[in-house]
């Protein structure tokens, strides 16, 4: 059975155009990174279309539970660095943060599947979903310093509660990335999977959240989630004015530069 919940069996939004699929059938609704050419990277497009996705499943009554998903190759590069260059100053009420706070707070069950690289906010916005099921080429990265930036989505708190100091240090310092066994290891992922089931995964755990009763969902995440939720609100606020300052710095401009140049960084300077 088909909702027609969010405006049609299939929605894309804003101007992300197929950059972003939202689809809801049965109760779930399973947004789909889909910007294959740029490995997924997000634009502020596609969090603006994100933010709206969320904002539309939390009004929605009739869904249920969120999938988040992108290819098998490739959950998502992170932010698009292209925009990062281009420096237009983050408002709290810039799409990433909509986004941020929207998926922070979502009151329904949030399922993740993941494969390939999911580097930057790829990795950062797994640490608000409730399930996250990976597939054995999972390479999660944090390379905020190496982009002379620093953590964000509330990483830097959930990262050290989840990991450990010393783990957390080695991923958010060194920012390499670590693979899925490593990530089942230390809590991040409930399971891993090879790459071609895990999707599928994904929405056989959601269906199975989708019957169960939405009210006792609701409040059992409320319970697990209320103490920590301003602390983390917080700290997303915190972390996107440091974020914010950095970009413009020398060291993100030098990487940032690097990046799109296809060379190393020289932050001899920085
Ligand atoms: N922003 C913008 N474009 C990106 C991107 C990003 N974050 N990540 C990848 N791309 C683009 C590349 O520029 C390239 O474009 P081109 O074909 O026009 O040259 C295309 O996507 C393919 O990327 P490529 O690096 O060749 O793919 P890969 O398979 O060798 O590596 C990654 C994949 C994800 C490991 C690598 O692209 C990467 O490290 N990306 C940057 C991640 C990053 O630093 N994100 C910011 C985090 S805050």
């Amino acid at each position: 059975m088909t909702d027609t919940t969010t405006a049609g069996t299939d929605r894309t939004a804003g101007t992300a155009s197929q950059d972003i699929l939202v689809h809801t059938e049965s109760g779930i609704t399973t947004i789909t990174f889909n910007r294959l050419d740029k490995k997924n990277s997000i634009t502020r497009a596609m969090y603006a279309a994100l933010a709206d996705a969320f904002d539309a499943a939390a009004q929605d009554a009739k869904v249920r539970v969120v999938v988040l998903q992108g290819d098998v190759a490739i959950f998502s590069a992170g932010n698009d660095i292209g925009d990062f260059l281009q420096q237009t100053p983050s408002t709290q009420d810039s799409p990433v943060f909509r986004f941020l706070r929207g998926i922070a707070t979502f009151p329904k069950p949030v399922v993740a599947a993941v494969c390939g690289p999911a580097v930057g906010i790829g990795t950062t916005m797994l640490f608000h979903c409730d399930l996250v099921y990976a597939g054995d080429n999972a390479a999660f990265s944090m390379p905020f310093v190496n982009l002379g930036l620093c953590p964000e989505a509330g990483s830097s708190l959930l990262v050290p509660r989840m990991f450990g100091y010393h783990r957390a240090a080695e991923a958010l310092l060194l920012g390499e990335p670590f693979m899925a066994e490593a990530a089942l290891e230390v809590g991040l992922v409930n399971r891993v999977v090879p790459p071609t089931e895990c999707n599928m995964v994904a929405q056989t755990q959601a269906r199975k959240l989708a019957a169960k009763p939405l009210s006792s969902l609701i409040e059992t995440k409320r319970l697990m989630k209320h103490a920590q939720q301003p602390e983390v609100l917080e700290r997303i606020a915190q972390e996107g004015e440091s974020f914010g300052r950095m970009l413009v710095q020398p060291a993100a401009k030098e990487a940032f530069s690097a990046f799109m140049e296809k060379r190393r960084p020289d932050f001899s300077a920085s």
